[in-house]
């Protein structure tokens, strides 16, 4: 087996009543299973692959065999975008960020109620499923910005450093919310995991202390 299903760093039932037990039992334990399984298989006939990550993966499209390439691609993406995404949410989450990713969004957005509008704005407006990031732009001085994906790609494909993400696959709120992502979106606030965010921006800037654990890892390499 060479990609492996994380486990979630909470019991699925933690994050209630803002992202309910049934969502996050399905999300991860079918849709995340999924993806690391469709993955293992699509590499599985190609050994050169094998040992690569899945960010690896998703950085060297143009090295994929052309007959992988999307189902590769596709479910790498699903793959370290979940990854993110569990880590992204607390039981203990909300509230504001502290310390100098405060200072950053305040910089770039103007301040965070700002930046939260602007997130959920381009998350509801984002049409089909996809992914709302914030992230960090290495090639522009580390500025702070908010970009959607479609599918599950993943910003860090342009260079660009995710620091924060959110799920917009019907699949992420539609049993609790039905088709209203707006209101999924806003509520989502209470468990976004500020402390995670703070750590992936220690991450963006190089500090050693910050260097993610486990095998998902968000590394940006230098342009070349
Ligand atoms: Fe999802």
């Amino acid at each position: 087996m060479n990609h492996i299903l994380p486990t979630l760093p909470y019991d699925p039932a933690a994050l209630e009543p803002h992202i309910d037990s049934r969502t996050m039992a399905l999300h991860h334990d079918v849709h995340h299973a999924t993806y690391v399984n469709n993955l293992n298989a699509a590499i599985a006939p190609h050994p050169e692959l094998h040992g690569r990550t899945a960010s690896w993966l998703l950085r060297n499209r143009g090295k994929i065999p052309v007959a992988a390439r999307n189902a590769v691609h596709n479910n790498a993406g699903g793959h370290l975008n979940h990854s993110m995404l569990w880590r992204m949410m607390s039981p203990d989450g909300g509230g504001e960020p502290s310390g100098v990713l405060a200072e950053a969004i305040r910089r770039d957005f103007g301040g965070f109620n700002a930046f939260k509008n602007r997130f959920a704005e381009a998350g509801a407006r984002l049409f089909g499923s996809g992914w709302v990031w914030l992230v960090s732009v290495p090639q522009e001085g580390g500025q702070l910005k908010i970009e959607t994906t479609v599918g599950h790609d993943n910003p860090l494909t342009l260079g660009h450093f995710p620091l924060m993400v959110n799920d917009l696959w019907e699949h992420a709120y539609y049993l609790k919310h039905r088709n209203s992502r707006p209101e999924y979106l806003d509520s989502w606030w209470a468990v976004a995991n500020w402390g995670e965010a703070a750590r992936q921006f220690g991450r963006s800037l190089g500090d050693a202390d910050e260097q993610p654990q486990g095998e998902v890892v968000f590394k940006v390499p230098a342009m070349a």
